[in-house]
């Protein structure tokens, strides 16, 4: 009996010890009772703990060793309270995220934490100590990212046990000795990022049962540079089974010939292997490799004729520097690169005529071809206006044609045309243009010491300061605001800042040819990020979830300064040592007497029940589902089922079934055994929530039953999965119909009916569902349509179901997606059925426009605002209005539809009027635009004169379908009656 307590989950004991309490209570003298009661609350508080008490133990003992822990680690319960960078799933701990925290100490015990998928401990520079070997025996473990500390020692071989990992980034640290072969054993390994370390030995390959790193063919990335790694490259690295994109082998010792091998990796896209000392004349199946983009094969010891590239036709930098080719012309090749935008070959041996038409390659923005042995004139005929910088210094040129033409960036000093002429070009101290740096408007404002004023508005915040480090950029002109405009663009956008929150400065090149980018990201809110926030933006830059513009490749990122935690809050402490001797001592007392009365009771009850609670919490609503009976949860027509039936309606969760994928996991159709189509929503590991709350979930999404909310048909709670199965919905969601992606055609009459429905739904969620549900993720990828048309809104409930990371990762509460978060619920947080009508005003701009909410940048609320001009017909939205409606010529009605979507998108949500008034104002403007097209207007009308009559005339408002919504023409009309449940 004892042991089998032992096997039982904690919490689950704790459900079982609760229903004994009440078995006990009449069994026990009333004396007793009060003394029980005292015991039993202290109790509570303490077992009612999140945590699986292994990971407890283990990351207290890690906190005991790190100083500078988030002052959240002093509650009691990592999962519960939860503390910061801690994240749990059915009580353990999976995630374990503390980038930038400034944490001192080692990582000894690490491997306690078995259940851990994400380690991301990057930017602490000061955890040090070695790797301890026992993060081997993290086997879950799927992200293992320390970058930017200061780990010592070895690399322990254990890691080679982590089969699951993806991304290993253990770069910018002082790890020493050889690259352990068993690494070769991660055959699920994405990346791996071994720089700036102090690394030696060669690189191992696979021999016999030995592994090696050239079995990894899951890998898209090599980053081994910055180290001292030597030997040759062994041409076993590279097979044509490598699916590698990115190698980057550059400052190390290498040595030997460059492998032919290398030419049989057609995905690579990237290859530094400069600064080191390999040897021999370049292979020429590197020409084979037609996809690259970025070649450096600068600072070695080649020989031999420069190599023919001509066939890598996407190549937009190449560096060939500092080598010792034989003497030639430019190769005939190099003028005909039509991606080119850098060319570097210093330092060589090239003769005869710099070729006219290299400037006027149609990318070109540097080249640098200083100290080789050009000769005779230099032609200056058509140059793209993109090109930057010509360096040209120390050749043998003696005229210029025509003089003094685009002197400003062509560097000609040390060449015989400039012994006896004052060119410009002459000149050797011609400034290169300045490099890009965010305007931050002139605020004229002064910010206290360690403030800011942010580019967009001025206001003084503490910003948070990293630098990104671009290892093998595509491009060189650093004043080109475009380019860097777009980084700072996705910087606001990815990390979910207010748009402009975001200022660069400084982009330049150091010595190894990475272009650092130093920018700081400003709070949206209050003058400071929380912990959470930084630990969520050094996890998303260091995890290589953001995604830069493509032209900046592959990057690491390092925070420069440590933040300042001002919003720290102070009043948070754990209950003293005596207290919780108290409550422990108290518990253990009631838990003897409960267990020993406990022995007794249970005794008389059949054992497989009791398995079957402890086991699946689901598993009573089943019965009581298929009998029909019994008191428990209440769940109308939501069916359970087994996993072994959802794979089964799923034809075993073939990739033909999946209609859809989300932060969340994936949508498969289905079809259950009566024919009902279904689409089932998978979530993915890491996602998933606890079963309490997957039960709440459900209980909560089964009480909603409207004909404009897509309706929850059953769920799935079994074998470690969980699913939500939803009727299916034929037609797809509203924004592929107004991208075109679905071939429905919205005419204005069908937009006004989809808002309609739409906003009956969500007034349903709002007044009528008990308790009122407040959808938080309104947006036209959750607005269905069905064959009818008929909108129905889907997803209620999922931004609670699902904690999209990516969604969601700035703020830990704030919910919603990109472009329709309420600006007002983002900096307060406070949850209001307003944040919903602030989405839906987003969506029916979407409908007058066909725009996504943010298209390039622009926000389409900001964007209409600012077009809107009401003396004018069309409120002059002509330009903005989708073509499709365009065409109809009379949108009657739309400036109405404008007006109220504009009140939608007030600043402050009490100006915002509620789901109700919206339902009743677009029903005014359907009827007004009916009124004035008679054909549809009166046949509608004939059609339901004949029935129902109640309070005057009945309507039908479904322009087409049979369905029809009905209320009555007089001029206040009440919707109770369309938003009831069916
Ligand atoms: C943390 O590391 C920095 C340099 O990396 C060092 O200057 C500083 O003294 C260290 N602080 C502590 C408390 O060890
Ligand atoms: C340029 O150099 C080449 C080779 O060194 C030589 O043959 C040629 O005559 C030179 N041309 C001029 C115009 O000096
Ligand atoms: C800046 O870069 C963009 C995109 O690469 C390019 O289209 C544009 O012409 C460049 N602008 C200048 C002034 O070179």
């Amino acid at each position: 009996m004892v042991e089998e307590f032992q096997g039982l989950h904690h919490r689950h004991l704790f459900v079982l010890l609760f229903r004994l309490w009440f078995f006990t209570m009449d069994r026990i003298p009333r004396m007793r009772l009060k003394l029980l009661l005292v015991f039993a609350a202290s109790c509570f508080a303490a077992a009612l703990a999140d945590t699986d008490p292994q990971d407890a133990a283990a990351l207290l003992s890690l906190k005991a060793q790190w100083q500078g822990t988030p002052p959240s680690w002093e509650a009691s319960d990592p999962c519960g309270a939860p503390w910061d960078g801690v994240n749990c799933s059915n009580s353990r701990i999976t995630f374990l995220k503390l980038s930038s925290m400034n944490l001192i100490g080692t990582i000894d015990g690490i491997g306690s934490l078995v259940q851990l998928k994400v380690l991301d401990l990057s930017s602490n520079p000061n955890l040090t100590g070695p790797i301890p070997r026992s993060i081997g025996e993290l086997i879950n473990l799927e992200t293992l990212i320390l970058t930017g500390c200061d780990f010592k020692g070895s690399i322990p071989a254990e890691i080679g046990n982590l089969g699951k990992l993806t991304l290993l980034a253990l770069n910018d640290n002082h790890l020493s000795g050889s690259i352990p072969a068993s690494l070769g054993r991660l055959s699920n390994l994405r990346t791996l990022d071994l720089a700036y370390n102090e690394l030696t030995g060669s690189i191992p390959i696979s021999s016999g049962s030995e592994p090696g790193l050239d079995l990894l063919f899951a890998a898209n990335d090599f980053i081994l540079s910055n180290n001292q790694l030597s030997g040759s490259i062994p041409p076993q690295l590279f097979s044509s089974k490598m699916n590698l994109s990115h190698i980057l082998f550059y400052a190390n010792n290498f040595a030997g010939e460059i492998p032919e091998t290398i030419g049989l990796v057609q995905s690579l896209k990237i290859l530094r292997l400069d600064r080191n000392q390999l040897g021999g004349s370049v292979p020429g199946s590197l020409n084979n490799l037609s996809s690259i983009l970025m070649l450096n094969l600068a600072s070695n010891r080649l020989i031999g004729p420069i190599p023919d590239l001509g066939n890598m036709g996407d190549l937009c930098y190449l560096d060939l520097s500092n080598n010792s080719f034989d003497a030639s012309l430019a190769p005939p090749w190099l003028t005909m690169m039509e991606s080119l935008t850098t060319i570097i070959m210093e330092n060589g041996d090239l003769e005869g005529a710099v070729p006219e038409s290299l400037f006027n390659l149609p990318s070109i923005q540097t080249i640098k071809l200083r100290n080789n042995s050009f000769n005779g004139t230099l032609t200056l005929g058509r140059i793209n206006t993109q090109l930057q910088l010509v360096d040209l210094e120390n050749n043998h040129i003696s005229k210029l044609m025509p003089e003094n033409s685009y002197t400003n960036s062509i560097w000609l000093a040390g060449n015989p045309v400039c012994y006896s002429s004052d060119l410009r070009s002459c000149k050797t101290q011609i400034q290169e243009p300045a490099p890009y740096e965010t305007s931050s408007r002139n605020c004229g404002r002064e910010c206290k010491r360690g403030m800011m004023p942010n580019p967009e508005s001025c206001a003084c915040s503490y910003p948070y300061t990293g630098v990104l480090h671009f290892r093998a950029v595509f491009f060189s002109d650093l004043s080109n605001s475009t380019i860097f405009k777009s980084l700072e663009e996705e910087l606001w956008r990815q990390l979910l800042l207010t748009p402009g929150f975001v200022s660069i400065s400084r982009p330049e090149f150091d010595d190894c040819d990475h272009l650092d980018v130093q920018f700081r990201l400003f709070p949206s809110s209050g003058t400071s990020f929380t912990r959470e926030e930084v630990i969520e933006i050094g996890f998303f830059l260091s995890n290589q979830n953001f995604e830069p513009p493509h032209e900046f490749g592959p990057y690491c990122f390092i925070m420069s300064d440590l933040y300042p935690f001002l919003l720290d809050p102070i009043g948070r402490r754990s209950l003293s040592p005596s207290i919780i001797i108290g409550i422990a001592v108290g518990c253990s007392v009631l838990i003897f007497i409960l267990v020993g009365v406990g022995i007794y009771a249970i005794r008389q009850k059949k054992r497989a029940e009791r398995a079957t609670l402890q086991s699946r919490p689901f598993a009573s609503w089943r019965n009581t589902s298929t009998k029909g009976s019994g008191p428990e949860p209440e769940i109308k027509g939501a069916s359970c089922f087994l996993y072994e039936e959802i794979k089964k309606f799923t034809n075993n969760f073939s990739e033909g079934n999946i209609i859809g994928v989300g932060g969340f996991g994936q949508v498969y159709k289905g079809i259950l055994p009566s024919g009902e189509i279904v689409a089932i929503k998978r979530a993915k590991n890491g996602v998933m929530q606890g079963g309490l709350e997957f039960k709440t979930e459900i209980e909560l999404l089964s009480r909603v039953h409207h004909k404009n909310l897509v309706s929850l048909v059953g769920f799935c709670f079994d074998k470690g999965e969980q699913m939500l199965v939803y009727e299916f919905i034929a037609n797809g969601t509203l924004t592929d119909c107004l991208s075109g992606k679905s071939k429905i055609q919205l005419d204005w009459h069908k937009r006004l009916q989809v808002s309609l429905d739409s906003a009956t739904g969500l007034a349903y969620l709002h007044e009528h569902a008990n308790p009122p549900i407040i959808h938080r993720d309104v947006k036209s990828a959750n607005i269905l349509l069905d064959e009818d048309l008929t909108a129905k809104v889907a997803d209620l409930g999922l931004s609670k179901l699902v904690p999209n990371v990516a969604k969601v990762h700035i703020s830990g509460q704030v919910k919603g997606t990109l472009g329709y978060l309420d600006p007002e619920y983002y900096t307060t947080q406070k949850l209001t059925e307003k944040i919903d009508v602030y989405s839906f005003g987003v969506v029916m701009m979407e409908l007058i426009t066909g725009k996504k909410p943010i298209e390039r940048g622009k926000y389409l609320v900001r964007e209409l605002q600012l077009a809107m001009d009401r003396s004018k017909e069309l409120y002059g939205l002509e330009d903005l209005l989708d073509p499709a409606i365009k065409k109809e010529g009379a949108l009657i009605g739309f400036e109405k539809f404008v007006d109220l979507a504009l009140r939608c998108v007030e600043q402050t949500g009490v100006n915002r009027p509620s789901m109700r008034t919206i339902v009743m104002e677009l029903e005014n403007i359907l009827l007004k635009a009916m009124d004035m097209n008679p054909a549809t207007a009166i046949s509608s009308f004939l059609e339901s004169t004949s029935s129902d009559l109640h309070h005057g005339y009945n309507y039908p408002l479904s322009i087409s379908g049979t369905e029809s919504h009905t209320f009555s023409s007089s001029d206040v009309y009440t919707f109770s009656k369309t938003i009831e449940p069916k």
